[in-house]
């Protein structure tokens, strides 16, 4: 694997696999790997046959008060991991690579209006913006055919492929299921905050959800006030299990706007702070 930090170097490897017609497949990461990652890495083994992983804890999406200086970064056996799995290329910019004017303040934006606002963005003010201009920048920098992300994430996969349609990147935006533990709950970076016991009960994020999506799917009506009523259940059972939950809605998972009573694709996004860690999680329904 070829370990890369400066952005002229990663432009001249790109070229390279290029020029013998390889299909590249792109994997962005902030790093801390586990096993949600390494799907994301197999899943662009099987979508192209030039791997490139980046790993970068981008500042632009974390908020005053949030975790970037506590944010996990293990590298070194990121690195290990990636290897194993016979990535490519690993792209490992600093600031400077990253964001080259320097006051990072002044970096020129993606800025999507009104849904980088909604639920995460409601508390997050600036987080998907920072998201999508990072990814906007790598994009540009590696020019994959295919980039990977998470289900996990599902308001930033949303917004992603919604980037790429209104800015016309020729680039295709695979999502991959959320991977979990036995528990059902999700893997994350951020579950490295909890404590053993505070482990144990937020598995209870995965049940709630999975209770309330069948109860939406069995109920008769499905009118506004009954779904309001499970998402009500759902939030008392949050607070029971000792969670303090910021959102969860059911979603017309087409637009990641309100759901209508005739909407068939739908997605219950939810948020919630366990201890240190704030949790976020989801579940698609078909009716
Ligand atoms: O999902 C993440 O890890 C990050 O938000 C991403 C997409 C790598 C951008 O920094």
């Amino acid at each position: 694997m070829n370990i890369i930090k400066r952005v002229s170097q990663l432009r001249a490897a790109i070229t390279g696999a290029k020029q013998a017609k390889k299909r590249v497949a792109f994997v962005p990461t902030m790093g801390n790997l586990h096993q949600g990652h390494l799907d994301l890495v197999k899943r662009a083994k099987l979508e192209g046959d030039f791997v490139v992983v980046s790993i970068y804890v981008n500042p632009l999406q974390f908020g005053e008060n949030e975790d970037l200086s506590k944010y996990p970064r293990t590298e070194k056996q990121d690195a290990r991991l990636l290897a194993d799995l016979d990535v490519d290329m690993l792209f490992l910019p600093d600031e400077a690579a990253m964001y080259p004017g320097g006051d990072i303040g002044q970096q020129t934006m993606v800025d999507i209006p009104t849904l980088s606002g909604l639920y995460c963005g409601e508390q997050r003010p600036i987080h998907f913006r920072g998201v999508t201009t990072v990814v906007a920048r790598l994009f540009n920098i590696v020019q994959p055919e295919v980039a990977i992300f998470g289900k996990k994430d599902y308001q930033q996969l949303f917004l992603i492929k919604k980037m790429v349609d209104d800015l016309a990147f020729p680039i295709e935006v695979a999502g991959v299921e959320t991977a979990r533990e036995e528990s059902g709950l999700a893997m994350s970076s951020r579950n490295g905050y909890l404590t053993k016991a505070q482990i144990k009960k937020a598995a209870t994020l995965r049940k709630v959800l999975v209770e309330t999506a069948d109860a939406i799917k069995e109920s008769k009506t499905r009118s506004k006030t009954s779904v309001q009523k499970l998402t009500k259940q759902a939030f008392k059972d949050l607070e029971k299990a000792g969670f303090d939950p910021h959102y969860l809605h059911v979603l017309n998972r087409l637009t990641l706007l309100e759901r209508q009573k005739e909407d068939k694709e739908l997605v219950i996004i939810a948020a919630a702070q366990m201890g240190k860690a704030r949790l976020i999680d989801n579940i698609e329904i078909d009716l």
